[in-house]
């Protein structure tokens, strides 16, 4: 007999032996997995599926929207429209909210993605990914609720009950909390599910690497040249150490990296946007992704403040994030708020 834990079984035992999810919950995160390996087939086809290039469309952010990012978007809607466990959804792809049809039941949860990370490495094959947000909706009863609008959604990520990602890499790995650290689950292609490969995911409060767009230097603000400058100094400089540096431009795949062998990631504020506060998606990216990290024993802020704790002021809004390793956060963030 296989001594192999599947998602499915990993989740009955959250809900079951620790009580620490509803069923509905469960389900509603199988579907997400589910959807997830659809999307993962899609992105191996490549070429062959006619998924690559640009749809001819763009996004609320004024992007380009790649084929990939559309289909994504569409095979997580299919998905979880109609299982009776979500009120909405939002995606960083789509204008305003997806309220459930009438014509399927309704539950109290509200699902948030950002369908494809990443997608600038769709074309050139380097890893892409989904991630996700699950909170719930204020008014309990579906049955008594006012229907649901955007404001439901303004949640801090505090409030989150699940998140995740799943990076379509080398391997294709869905990462998970729901407030009970972090695991990770490995897609075995033949049995056609996730297996459970890393529990107690803990990322090391030090680093020696750290992931940031260089090209964007002159852009930046102080505290983070200040910071980066140093960090490029090497042994001889004030952090007494070399560091190395990755930049894979899929923030799935910088996560995953941190989250496997530490380091420190920033999309900081930068000067060309003063008026947006960063490029990075709070509700789509940040907030699952700090969640993730704190989980593991990391640290995600702004500069100035934990991003969990930031009131979302609109459903697109964005937000400068640096997360990773405790103490190179804490040391980042020391640099914006003590002049
Ligand atoms: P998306 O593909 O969902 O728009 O996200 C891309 C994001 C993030 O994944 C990555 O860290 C960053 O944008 C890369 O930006 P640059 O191309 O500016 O480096
Ligand atoms: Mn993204
Ligand atoms: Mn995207």
């Amino acid at each position: 007999m296989s001594s192999k834990i599947s998602l499915t079984r990993y989740l009955v035992e959250q809900q079951r032996i620790d009580g620490h999810i509803p069923s509905e919950l469960r389900l509603l995160l199988e579907v997400v997995a589910r959807a997830c390996k659809s999307i993962s087939q899609a992105v191996n086809k490549g070429a062959l599926g006619g998924v690559l290039g640009t749809a001819g469309s763009e996004n609320v952010q004024g992007e380009v929207q790649k084929k990939l990012d559309i289909i994504a978007n569409e095979v997580l809607i299919e998905a979880n429209e109609w299982g009776g466990h979500l009120a909405a959804m939002a995606s960083e792809e789509m204008d305003s909210i997806y309220v459930v049809p009438n014509r399927y039941p309704k539950g109290e949860y509200l699902l948030l993605f950002d369908p494809l990370d990443g997608s600038s490495n769709i074309d050139v094959n380097v890893s892409i990914g989904t991630i996700f947000s699950v909170l719930k909706k204020g008014n309990d009863d579906p049955t008594t609720a006012e229907p649901v609008c955007e404001q439901d959604f303004l949640q801090k990520g505090s409030q989150q009950v699940a998140a995740g990602y799943c990076v379509y890499g080398p391997q294709t790995t869905l990462v998970l909390t729901v407030g009970d650290g972090v695991a990770m689950f490995t897609l075995d292609r033949e049995q056609g599910s996730f297996v459970l490969t890393q529990e107690h995911v803990k990322i090391p409060e030090d680093t020696k690497e750290f992931a940031i767009n260089m090209s964007n230097m002159r852009h930046w603000d102080e505290p983070v040249k200040r910071y980066i400058d140093e960090c490029l100094q090497g042994k001889e400089g004030p952090r007494g150490k070399d560091f190395n540096m990755r930049w894979i431009a899929s923030m799935v795949a910088d996560v995953h990296r941190i989250l496997t062998r530490g380091g420190v990631f920033m999309y900081p504020w930068d000067k060309r946007e003063p008026n947006k506060p960063g490029k990075l998606r709070l509700m789509y990216e940040a907030n699952p992704m700090s969640w993730l990290v704190e989980q593991a024993g990391g640290a995600a802020t702004n500069g100035r403040q934990r991003i969990l704790d930031l009131q979302p002021g609109h459903l697109h809004e964005r937000v400068s994030v640096i997360l990773g390793s405790k103490n190179e956060v804490e040391r980042v963030t020391s640099y914006h708020t003590k002049v």
